[in-house]
């Protein structure tokens, strides 16, 4: 969402205030259309850190909802008579519990679930309660509520509703509670009502207000931001988390499939590295799994791009150490799974796999088109792994575009073997990372011009500009990183995508930051990164256009005062796309010479900018920093059309132009 409107003197204002020393003159040739920018350039990387899938994108709201976690009570508070079994209906999530009558009616037996920092609801909203139950003796009432202990009312219950549960056969039960008032860390209770034992497994609680209203779906408010991003792909599940810190604990998308009910709990790699939690109790119920994966990327218009293990642990936590990882001659089992997810994604029904995905409700194929072998792995130990993988992926899906990696190191010895062993291998495209600081993106603004047009093109998988002076989100790092992909626009040609990391953040249960988007249980607000994101991702264009500046190539070079820029044409709405990012610390004059375009032409511009560096969206003030579009006119010079303008310090100006 853009605002509209306020700024619309501000393209005139060079002529009021004079010309500065210098006018930058920025040439666009738009006749002269060159490569093709890729649907998928700007997109998302979605992995379960922060919080981010449980608790968080997930629109379940009960925290070990199964009671699988390794303390099977972890997340609830269980008084009077309950006892945690092991011989329930689902044959990967065996734990469930009975409640049963204390022998006092004075004293209670329940459960109370305290959600992920607490369960947020919101006054006349619609939650669907559905727990699988079965009676150890007659007919029992189950009391459900949601509560807000916040409070010092008498009656803590904010919604209310009984369940009769009957027969000793498991039943799933459902029922909808509406609050009368909302919370931000409110809970849910469960209150055995009579004498009679109930038998529970799998209670949950999700908002009927999903987005597209999906029963296992996601939370509205994130996954619309998402969608509003207008992301060309999506990569998914990570990250370090498809290696796991052992291979035990890998990412194993086959038992993400199927009833949610029988998914394995499966450790979070990044359960034990919160600086500010002392209890980890983060683990994947995989509620969000492969299937919601796919159906969310349909869902918002992006190409879907998972990232299977290969054959490798977690490189960090496994330093030189071989045996961490899958002997070479032993991978046909990770091999395999590659294999049959291309065929869940886009196998028909006929076949096993595309069966399965027909049976969970997506007859029509989720039109897989890449896959990346391993996240971050690096060195012989990876490449080696990697050469079964193509083969056998290339045996039997030649048009499958397989993704490689080069590693965590942005450039460098070991980077520089990677790219030399994905091209020998090649891969298709390789997934770069560079998590960097404000300097690395101010001079990396010429990074792709050098890169070598033969062999694969340049996934810009993880990236994100780090503070170095320790603030995070800030609006000063984000306007690098604008100025940093005014060159991966201009290289459109090898570069074919690119996705910011991580994406979301709970504010009471991160372990990363910077992030893309931040949220609490209840609200969430957009990172200035992300409007970058958004202005980019929104005004892709569909051809690069030539452009230099002072007869340069654009990129805060000396002479050029810390500009940066790119110019993309979009043949289906006719209109022409420059972006500018002003870094430097004073006003810069410009002026877009339209070369191929004649006469007086309307034009918006839309800015970014902020007059304090370390300014940052915040839970409370959501919009403090965000694009604002303005009115902007081109005249008639010299038989072209010609822009003038002047940018104000550190700021980002997207000039479009009819
Ligand atoms: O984005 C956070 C982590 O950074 C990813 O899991 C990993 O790939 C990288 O090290």
């Amino acid at each position: 969402m853009i605002y509209k409107g306020i700024l619309s003197c501000v393209i005139a204002a060079s002529s009021v205030f004079g010309t500065f020393a210098q006018t930058h003159t920025l040439e666009i040739n738009t006749k002269k259309t060159g490569a093709a920018v890729s649907p998928t350039m700007y997109g998302i990387f979605f992995e379960d850190i922060n919080y981010a899938a449980d608790g968080g994108l997930y629109g379940e709201l009960v925290k070990n909802r199964s009671f699988e976690f390794p303390q099977s009570l972890l997340g609830w508070q269980a008084f009077g008579n309950v006892e945690v079994k092991t011989d329930g209906p689902f044959e990967r999530c065996p734990h469930y519990v009975v409640l049963g009558f204390t022998g006092h009616k004075e004293c209670a037996t329940g459960l109370q679930n305290e959600g992920y920092f607490g369960i947020g609801f919101t006054k006349d909203e619609e939650y669907r309660f559905s727990v699988w139950a079965k009676a150890t003796d007659g007919e029992a009432t189950i009391d459900i509520s949601l509560a807000d202990q916040s409070t010092m009312d008498e009656n803590q219950e904010r919604a209310k509703a009984q369940l009769k549960v009957s027969g000793n056969e498991w039943k799933k039960y459902e029922l909808i509670l509406k609050p009368n008032k909302s919370a931000q860390k409110g809970c849910l209770r469960l209150l055995l009502n009579g004498t009679h034992g109930v038998a529970l497994e799998h209670v949950s609680l999700f908002p009927v207000n999903t987005f597209n209203n999906r029963e296992n779906g996601m939370r509205r408010d994130l996954a619309q931001a998402l969608h509003d991003m207008h992301p060309g792909v999506l990569r998914f599940p990570g990250g370090c988390i498809v290696e796991g810190e052992t291979l035990k604990h890998r990412y194993q998308w086959k038992n993400t499939i199927g009833p949610v009910e029988n998914r394995p709990l499966n450790n979070n790699r990044w359960q034990s590295t919160f600086h500010h939690r002392l209890f980890p109790d983060y683990y994947q119920s995989y509620g969000l799994g492969f299937f919601e994966y796919f159906q969310l990327a349909e869902d918002i218009g992006a190409e879907p791009l998972p990232v299977l293990n290969v054959g490798m642990a977690c490189q960090f936590q496994n330093w030189n150490n071989p045996a961490a990882h899958v002997p070479v001659d032993s991978l046909q089992p990770y091999i395999q799974d590659c294999l049959d997810l291309i065929e869940f994604a886009n196998g028909d029904a006929n076949t096993t796999w595309g069966r399965k995905r027909v049976e969970m409700g997506h007859p029509k194929p989720f039109n897989l088109k890449y896959l990346a072998v391993g996240n971050e792995q690096w060195d012989d130990l990876y490449f080696e792994r990697l050469r079964p993988f193509v083969k056998a992926i290339r045996a039997k899906y030649p048009d499958i575009r397989i993704i490689g990696t080069s590693g965590p190191d942005s450039e460098g010895k070991m980077f520089d073997k990677g790219w030399k062993a994905m091209r020998e291998i090649k891969a298709d495209l390789v997934d770069e990372h560079f998590y960097r600081n404000e300097q690395w993106f101010l001079s990396h603004g010429l990074r792709y011009e050098g890169y070598s047009r033969k062999g694969p093109k340049v996934f810009a998988g993880e990236y994100a500009c780090h503070g170095k002076g320790k603030k995070w989100n800030h609006f000063e790092t984000s306007l690098y990183e604008a100025a940093f992909m005014t060159d991966l626009e201009r290289n459109a040609d090898i570069v074919e995508m690119a996705t910011y990391a991580p994406l979301f953040a709970h504010v009471d249960g991160w372990q990363w930051r910077p992030d893309l988007i931040w949220f609490d249980n209840t609200r969430m607000f957009k990172s200035v990164s992300y409007y970058v994101q958004q202005m980019y991702a929104c005004n892709k264009g569909t051809n690069v256009l030539p452009l230099t500046m002072n007869g340069k190539p654009v990129a805060g070079q000396e002479g050029q005062d810390g500009l940066f820029a790119s110019a993309v044409v979009d043949k289906r709405k006719g209109e022409v796309i420059v972006k500018v990012i002003n870094t430097s610390d004073k006003p810069q004059d410009v002026t877009l010479n339209l070369n191929g375009l004649k006469g007086a032409r309307s034009a918006t511009a839309t800015t970014l900018h902020s007059d304090n560096m370390d300014a940052e969206n915040t839970l409370d003030n959501p919009d403090a920093i965000r694009p604002v579009e303005t009115a902007a006119v081109c005249q008639s010079k010299k038989n072209m059309t010609v822009l003038t303008d002047r940018l104000p310090a550190k700021s980002f100006r997207m000039y479009r132009i009819k």
